[in-house]
């Protein structure tokens, strides 16, 4: 497999991070299929039946379609195997008939993070690295942490100064990981840390391509679960854009692969308060940053590293691109929620954003969704205790049941409630 420039095409020199000649991001190409696609699929399908901690990840279940990582290098937690659920109150709450959620916070460490972090650690340990770096708004951080603990290496993670949850950073400091809160936002720790030596520290951040190798492996295992039955849309939350990046490209080689016929069109949806990928996709141009503001703190966000990649992906597969408000946000999450399925805010922009599509009408009320979660709703306890003691329209109140056996009365009221 090729290593080459994502944007100038040069190939990449030994051990780089960037592209020498135009400091663009590098994407591996992938090589010819050993293969052929109903081989493949059998393949595929017999080692969901193994016991072989590779077989069982949803990663390297796909490792024909991976670079190559010698097999001792590999640091796995049994990752991307999860679950794809109806939405039924999703559903509704959209006005749409056919959705699902993909629901990526069933990890490891309870985000996709780990999908990606599981190859670039792999590939550090392979290469001798003993020391992990990444900038994150927290689920970088603590998968970062999870797999250089596993790995035996160190881990340092630059965090916005008061911007991560409680919860990401008590995982993150359980994994054994050094936390430097930095005096800045998300786009100022990545800028330090894209300043280190790649030959000095592995950086694992989605700038990363052996990260954007690991997450493709979310489109196979999704189309593994549909039989290979290709949605019409998949939609994910967009922040530095690594995702979007690499499920259109899992989409794209699958479909060279002869494993699907045809490509889901690929939905970014953005919080409004950093959207600068929304509103480049509408004016054109070249990225604009914004300063970052939003509650869904994991996609705040403002100068994607990955647009350019990202934004190829949503043009080729005729996709689109928009934002939500954090009130949409606030509100889809509790819905989500009432589908028994809890996640974090940044995953519900995906249900918020449906709604919208299917309110201008871009998205039509039969079509095929795949909505991506991408965290767990124990990344963010606080956000989800401050919900229901709100007045939104999803808030569920807790019932003052001290003093005299109001139980009864409760319980005839729950009742009611749900004849
Ligand atoms: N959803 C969640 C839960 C995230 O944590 C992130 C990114 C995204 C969506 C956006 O994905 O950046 O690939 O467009 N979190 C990073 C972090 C930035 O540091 O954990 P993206």
């Amino acid at each position: 497999m090729r290593l080459n420039c994502s944007e100038c095409g040069a190939e990449a020199a030994e051990g780089a991070l960037f592209c020498a000649d135009c400091n663009g991001l590098l994407a591996f190409e992938p090589a010819a299929p050993s293969l052929e696609a109903g081989a493949l699929r059998e393949v595929f399908r017999l080692r969901r039946s193994s016991n072989d901690p590779l077989d069982r990840s949803g990663v390297w279940r796909y490792r024909e379609l991976l670079p190559p990582v010698p097999r001792e290098a590999v640091t796995t937690l049994r990752e991307n195997d999860v679950p794809l659920y109806a939405a039924k109150a999703g559903a509704d709450y959209a006005d749409a008939t056919r959705v699902a959620y993909l629901h990526l916070g069933m990890n490891p460490t309870a985000s996709f993070k780990d999908a990606g972090m599981t190859v670039a650690t792999s590939h550090a340990v392979a290469t001798g690295a003993r020391i992990a770096v990444c900038a994150s708004t927290g689920n970088t951080a603590a998968a970062m942490a999870a797999y250089a603990a596993r790995a035996g290496m160190a881990a340092v993670v630059l965090v916005p100064h008061g911007g991560v949850s409680e919860s990401k950073l008590a995982q993150t400091l359980d994994y054994g990981a050094t936390v430097a809160a930095v005096d800045g936002d998300f786009d100022r720790a990545l800028q330090i840390v894209r300043e280190l030596d790649p030959q000095r520290v592995a950086i694992v951040n989605s700038v990363n391509p052996y990260r954007i190798e690991g997450q493709k492996c979310a489109a196979f295992m999704l189309l593994e679960q549909r039989d290979w039955r290709v949605p019409d849309w998949v939609i994910v939350p967009g922040g530095n854009l690594g995702n979007a990046s690499a499920l259109g490209k899992g989409f794209r080689e699958a479909v060279a692969l002869g494993l699907i016929d045809r490509l889901p069109r690929i939905g970014v949806v953005q919080a409004a308060g950093a959207a600068p990928f929304a509103r480049l996709f509408r004016n054109g141009g070249v990225m604009q940053p914004v300063k970052a503001e939003t509650t869904a703190s994991a996609i705040r966000i403002g100068a994607p590293a990955s647009w350019r990649k990202a934004l190829a992906e949503v043009r080729g597969s005729g996709g689109t691109v928009s934002s939500v408000d954090d009130a949409a946000i606030a509100d889809a999450r509790a819905v989500i929620g009432r589908d028994g399925i809890g996640c974090e805010p940044a995953s519900a922009a995906t249900l918020a954003g449906l709604r919208a599509f299917r309110a201008a009408g871009t998205i039509g009320r039969d079509e095929d969704v795949v909505l991506v979660l991408t965290g767990h709703v124990l990344k963010d306890g606080g956000y989800a205790a401050a919900y229901h003691s709100s007045h939104a329209a999803f808030a569920n109140h807790i019932v003052d049941a001290r003093g005299e056996t109001p139980l009864r009365a409760l319980l005839d009221r729950v009742l009611l409630a749900h004849a």
